[in-house]
């Protein structure tokens, strides 16, 4: 049930919440990517356009003022068939033109490309007042038209005598069809809208979009107008569509990660769980036979001294072989007993902060004549500094004694034993070398097994014993070896506060 929760919890975590928050961070950076291509177009579109009308409105203005220079080279109404002729010719030229006219001042028509501009009430007209008004070139801010029913923009422009009076007024009509068209051309597909200065549509290509529609508004440069470009919204579901393949890498990235974490997770259990039985084991081995030790103890001594008056008793030679068998198999039952009373109890003994220079300063001599026995050379090579650690003394000359016997044993021809204690990254490291046999790297896994032992003799327990000792001083033991070359075996213990 615990497991289940905790599964469920794992997966929001780490497949559900991270693939959201992936997802959410890709499809609104999508989103921006594409809003500010969406943005772009428009702003390219409305520029396209907003040249395309500043090169018409300059263009007329331009015809005028030509208009304006013939007007005032010619001696004006004399030569009305000539200029009636030019501005015919203009009108062929440019298709823009709804028709072009010479006024009078008194607003009467006395040149021009037809006669419709009779019919209208030019001089009344909002941009022809202000071209009188002003003395400047005008265009008109809405569209009228004309008696052919086309809708056109007015532009005037006043030709002024040389005391500044109005001696003749040009009006050129832009047609809207005309222009409509040509945007129709470059823009089909485009919704866009031309707005006068009093934000009424001069005119517009498309339907307006109703709904869900964003607008990009660009200024005319000749005319105080603007475009509107007009474009529909970004629609998430496209962008979904469009990255759904990412998505659904995403997705299966993050189930990947959480399988290996649940497979991770399941193998740690197992090991904890393996780890624990093992401890458990060993406790209560080690339980079984503390109590029983002092109870095999007993009876042992007893044999052990019969046995030696025994000997006493027969002294002839097979005999007193025969004993001597006797008495180290005693040896090797009573070391087995001590080894399980340890591991029965190790917390027991009292802890204190001892150096463990002394410690082994005390074992050397017993470790020396030891290593005589075997042929081995001994190096010592100890830290001057004190090393204080919080342990028990027996125990860790016990564990020091095992590991050295361990090394002896594996140089029954001969070597060297070196022995180094010194602080490494605030923690005490004895190292113990020996050029002995080594270890096959496959057994190197079951050194602390109990019980397990290469020897003919041995008792599988030095170890064991050795870590069990080690962990309860919060240290670590460590063997590393190479067949035929030698062995080292690593202990690391935490430097004692109590300095
Ligand atoms: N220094 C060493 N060189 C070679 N083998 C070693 C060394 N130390 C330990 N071993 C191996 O580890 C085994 C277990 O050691 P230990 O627990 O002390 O039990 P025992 O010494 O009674 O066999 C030994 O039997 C031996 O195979
Ligand atoms: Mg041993």
């Amino acid at each position: 049930m615990m497991m289940s929760l905790k599964k469920i919890l794992l997966y929001i975590t780490v497949a559900i919440l991270p693939f959201l928050l992936a997802a959410g961070i890709l499809i609104n950076n999508k989103q921006k990517e594409e809003i500010g291509l969406h943005d772009k177009n428009a702003f390219r579109i409305a520029s396209t356009h907003q040249r395309q009308w500043d090169t018409y409105i300059n263009k007329t203005i331009n015809a005028l003022d030509t208009v304006s220079i013939l007007l005032e080279s010619s001696s004006g109404i004399n030569e009305k068939d000539k200029t009636e002729l030019f501005l015919k010719k203009l009108l062929l030229q440019e298709q823009m033109y709804g028709g072009i006219y010479i006024l009078d001042s008194a607003g009467n028509r006395i040149a021009g490309t037809d006669r419709k501009i009779e019919e209208m009430a030019i001089t009344q007209e909002e941009y022809v007042k202000t071209s009188i008004y002003t003395k400047d070139t005008t265009v008109s801010n809405k569209t009228e038209y004309l008696v052919n029913g086309q809708k056109v923009i007015g532009i005037a422009k006043p030709v002024l005598d040389d005391d500044k009076h109005i001696e003749n007024m040009i009006i050129a009509f832009l047609r809207v069809d005309y222009l409509t068209n040509i945007m129709e051309m470059l823009t089909p597909k485009d919704n866009i809208s031309i707005i006068n200065e009093d934000a009424e549509l001069i005119l517009n290509i498309n339907e307006p979009i109703k709904q869900n529609s964003t607008t990009i508004e660009l200024p005319m440069d000749s005319l105080p107008w603007k475009i509107v470009v007009e474009q529909k919204d970004i629609n998430i579901q496209k962008i979904l569509y469009k990255n759904a393949l990412l998505l659904f890498i995403f997705l299966v990235c993050f189930h990947l990660l959480y399988f290996v974490i649940i497979l991770y997770m399941h193998k740690k259990q197992a090991e904890q769980e393996n780890k624990e039985n093992e401890l458990q084991k060993l406790e209560l081995v080690g339980n079984m036979a503390a109590s029983s030790a002092h109870e095999i103890r007993h009876p042992l001594t007893g044999i052990k001294g019969l046995v030696q008056l025994l000997g006493e008793k027969h002294t002839e030679k097979e005999d007193q072989f025969y004993f001597s068998i006797i008495q180290k198999e005693i040896a090797r039952i009573n070391e087995i007993v001590s080894q399980f009373l340890i591991l029965g109890k190790p917390t027991e003994q009292k802890k204190q902060p001892i150096d463990i220079k002394t410690i082994v300063t005390e074992l050397k001599p017993l470790i020396v004549s030891e290593a005589n026995l075997f042929n081995v050379e001994c190096h010592f090579e100890i830290a001057k500094k004190k090393l204080l650690v919080y342990c028990n003394a027996d125990q860790m000359k016990q564990v020091i004694l095992n590991i050295t016997k361990n090394a002896l044993e594996a140089m029954e021809n001969g070597g060297t034993l070196t022995i180094k204690l010194k602080e490494l990254n605030n923690r005490v490291s004895i190292t113990v070398y020996d050029t002995g046999i080594g270890i096959p790297e496959k057994e190197l896994k079951k050194l602390f097994e109990p019980f397990y032992t290469s020897k003919n003799s041995g008792t599988g327990l030095g170890l064991v014993v050795c870590r069990r000792i080690i962990q309860s001083f919060d240290g670590e033991i460590y063997l590393s070896s190479v067949e035929n070359k030698g062995t080292k075996v690593d202990i690391i213990l935490p430097i004692s506060a109590n300095l």
